[in-house]
């Protein structure tokens, strides 16, 4: 007998869960004739359940317990969207006993989803986790089913809408580093601590999920070399507009004959990419697949609404899989491991901007010490500055990344030097 109806238990009632509530209700016939049964909240747990909430939470039983949400008898889907690692437990709980998961929680998929998910597979049930890695973007159900048997060899993608707004200010406004971080703080775009996203960590969680099912290749976070955003300065935003690049924080896979090259940092992209006109709080997935080509995944990568549609399409597809007891395609199989190669193997572009003493030599000093590495020079450029100082902006040929951080090192060094070295790397294949 098929249940009368699904009972979801939800960890967590804030900006996703009070709008995947807001949603329930709202298209109750709709998801009632996609599902083949009703939907209902039976419990939820929270922190504080005396805390007003903009959701009508009558008649639900409302606890600060999640692992006895996750236990409980009367929950036949667990909806996790209180984050963290303290949810790990009950998420584990709930995927031991049967009872399958939708989650948005990206850290403990970037550090634990191998485990998770083998745990799903040993009890026959599934754990979904659409909002997790571009939020309201259905890239992962594309990619666990249209894409399922594609072969990618590139994916770069903008997954933090924080630093993208930043960026995009920055170079739009004319605004320095500080004054667009306040503004994305005021418009709510970035959390009071940014750190996760300036230091590019959160883009490195979301690309370990992406890389799962986009190469079917167990990529940990932590082993992500990961750069973010701080120290970026309006005149590296100039810099790129005048020799046509724009700038963007990447999360970037790249299947290379030596091994995949997986990493995160922020890049001079040409203006002519795709990504280029991924702007403000925008989030971009581009994939490059042996048959499909190229491909663009555009949308909102946070927000109450766009996060809590993606949640819900999981929830929607995993209690038609309650109701009919078919379980349609979860996580594609993980591929034989594969080899990576490293950062400092990889080839690439920079940019570096120096200022150094004005005066004979110190232009032979600065080539002599990226000759002494391999590095040459594309395009030059000084301007005379202050005080006898003069900047110089180079871009180089492609190059070993250890070659050209060894060069910037020696060049940092150099008594003519007046500041630390500025180097960003050029995406452009
Ligand atoms: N916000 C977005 O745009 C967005 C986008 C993509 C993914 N996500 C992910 O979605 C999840 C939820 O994000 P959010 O923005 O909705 O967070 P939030 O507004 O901070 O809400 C978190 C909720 O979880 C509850 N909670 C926290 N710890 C708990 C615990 N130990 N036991 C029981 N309840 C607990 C809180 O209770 P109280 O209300 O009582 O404090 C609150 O209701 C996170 O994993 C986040 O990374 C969010």
């Amino acid at each position: 007998m098929p249940p009368s109806s699904v009972r979801i238990g939800l960890l967590g009632c804030g900006v996703v869960g009070q709008g995947l509530l807001k949603l329930l209700r709202e298209r109750e016939r709709l998801i009632r004739d996609s599902v083949g049964a009703p939907i209902q909240v039976s419990r939820v747990a929270v922190r504080d359940p005396g805390k007003r909430r903009e959701c009508e939470l009558s008649g639900i039983h409302v606890g600060t317990d999640a692992m006895a949400v996750a236990e409980a008898s009367d929950v036949d889907l667990l909806v996790e969207l209180a984050g963290g690692e303290a949810m790990l437990e009950p998420v584990r709980a709930a995927l031991r006993r049967g009872i399958p998961v939708v989650t948005a929680n990206k850290h403990i998929l970037a550090l634990h989803g191998e485990e998770l998910e083998r745990l799903a597979g040993e009890s026959k049930t599934t754990i979904r986790c659409e909002a997790s890695a571009g939020g309201g973007i259905p890239v992962l159900q594309a990619l666990d089913h249209g894409l399922r048997t594609e072969n990618f060899q590139l994916l770069v993608a903008i997954l933090n809408g924080t630093t993208n707004f930043i960026l995009s200010t920055m170079a739009r406004d004319g605004r320095d580093f500080a004054e667009a971080l306040a503004a994305a703080q005021t418009l709510g775009f970035a959390e009071a601590d940014p750190t996760l996203d300036l230091s590019g960590q959160d883009t490195a969680q979301k690309l370990s999920i992406l890389v799962r099912r986009a190469f079917r290749m167990d990529v940990a976070f932590s082993s992500i070399p990961t750069e973010g955003i701080i120290g970026m300065e309006l005149e590296d935003l100039r810099q790129a507009d005048r020799f046509g690049y724009t700038v963007k924080l990447l999360g970037i896979a790249l299947r290379h004959p030596e091994g995949l090259d997986v990493r995160v940092h922020p890049a001079f992209i040409p203006k002519r990419y795709l990504l280029a006109a991924v702007r403000d709080e925008f989030n971009g997935i581009y994939l490059r697949g042996e048959a499909t080509g190229s491909m663009l995944f555009y949308g909102k990568g946070a927000g109450a609404n766009p996060t809590a549609q993606a949640v819900l399409g999981d929830v929607v597809v995993t209690a038609r899989e309650c109701v009919s007891g078919v379980k349609l395609l979860g996580t594609p199989p993980m591929r034989d491991p594969e080899q990576r190669l490293p950062l400092d193997q990889v080839r690439t572009k920079y940019y570096l901007r120096l200022l150094v003493e004005d005066r004979p030599g110190v232009l032979a000093q600065v080539a002599a010490n990226l000759g002494a590495t391999n590095v040459s020079v594309a395009q030059m450029f000084q301007a005379e500055g202050v005080r006898g100082e003069a900047s110089i902006t180079i871009l180089t040929h492609h190059a070993k990344d250890k070659d050209v951080r060894e060069a910037v090192a020696g060049i940092a060094k150099l008594p003519t030097t007046r500041k630390t070295p500025r180097a960003v790397r050029i995406f452009d294949i």
